[in-house]
Order: C-alpha cells, then sequence, then structure tokens
C-alpha cells in the first residue's frame, strides 16, 4: 500500500506533468501562428509526451490502490518575447521538473519505498534527455542568431532535431 504522503507527492507531480503539456501546447501555437512549423511540432509532440508522463503516474497510482487526483490546470503564458523566450522558459520548466523528481526520489528514500523509487528512475533519465535536447537547441539559436533572417534557419534546426527524436522513439 502506498503510503498517503507519497499518494500526494505523487499526485502533485501529476499536475506539473499535466500543467507542462499545457504550457508545450500554448508554445507550439504560438509557433504554429508565426509559421515556424519545425517549433510547434516540436511543442506539439512534446505536450504530447508530458501527458503521457501524466499517465504513467496515473497508472502507478492505481496499480498500487492509491488515489489518482485529476487536478485543475492553471492558464500556461501564451505571450513571449522570441522564439529564444520560449525555448529558455522550456529549460526553466525541465529543471524544475527535474529538481522535483529529485526531490520525490529522496522522499521514497526516506519511506522506504523502494517500488516508487524503481519507478521514478524513468523519470530521471528522461529528465536528462529532455534537458540535453533543450540546451542543444538553445546553442543552436545563439549560434544562428535571432535576428528576422534567422528564424527560418533555427526553425529548420529545431525540424531536424525533432525528426531525430521520432525516429529514435519510433525504434525503441
Ligand atoms: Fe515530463
Ligand atoms: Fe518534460
Amino acid at each position: 500500500m502506498l503510503d498517503k504522503k507519497m499518494e500526494l507527492a505523487l499526485n502533485n507531480q501529476l499536475e506539473k506533468e499535466a500543467f507542462s503539456s499545457y504550457s508545450y501546447l500554448a508554445m507550439a501555437v504560438w509557433c504554429d501562428q508565426k509559421s515556424m512549423e519545425g517549433c510547434s511540432q516540436f511543442f506539439y509532440r512534446q505536450a504530447e509526451e508530458e501527458h503521457m508522463h501524466m499517465m504513467k503516474i496515473l497508472a502507478y497510482l492505481i496499480e498500487r490502490n492509491g488515489q489518482p487526483i485529476i487536478p485543475s490546470i492553471k492558464k500556461p503564458k501564451s505571450d513571449y518575447k522570441s522564439i529564444y523566450d520560449i525555448f529558455n522558459q522550456t529549460f526553466a520548466q525541465e529543471k524544475e521538473v527535474t529538481q522535483s523528481i529529485h526531490d520525490l526520489i529522496n522522499e521514497t528514500q526516506k519511506l522506504n519505498d523502494h517500488s516508487t523509487q524503481n519507478f521514478l528512475q524513468w523519470y530521471v533519465s528522461e529528465q536528462r534527455e529532455e534537458e540535453a535536447v533543450v540546451m542543444k537547441i538553445l546553442d543552436k539559436i545563439q549560434l544562428i542568431g535571432e535576428g528576422p533572417m534567422c528564424l527560418y534557419y533555427i526553425d529548420k534546426e529545431v525540424e531536424a532535431i525533432n525528426k531525430q527524436i521520432v525516429s529514435t522513439e519510433a525504434k525503441a
């Protein structure tokens, strides 16, 4: 039986994943409306990934006889200064999620909950991969620059990175 404290902590994480999903959806729309299709595809896919992260926690709670709570989602930001701003916020958001996964694992250690710790290990590698992708994109944007003539090239770079992720996932 899942400890009540852990049930609450996992539900908090479930809410964070749901918010991430909505936040990426807002970013996808912003890019879509600016005809940055590579970036919008990246964020639409990312929104689906975060939904899947949420669903995995939900399924785990049910498996452990816990109670998943479907959260109400606060409205994500929908106005951004630039594409660099969007990816910077993405990076900040991912770092926050990484921290909360690490905090959760510390909690499992206190509670001697090896099952949940084992379950959360998947998220540790997922976060490491997601942070690496966003760092790579931020580096590319810095390399290319951000003037109006650069947006097309940034979009192409993100499109290529996104395609690479999709093909790696298809092989997995
Ligand atoms: Fe996530
Ligand atoms: Fe994420």
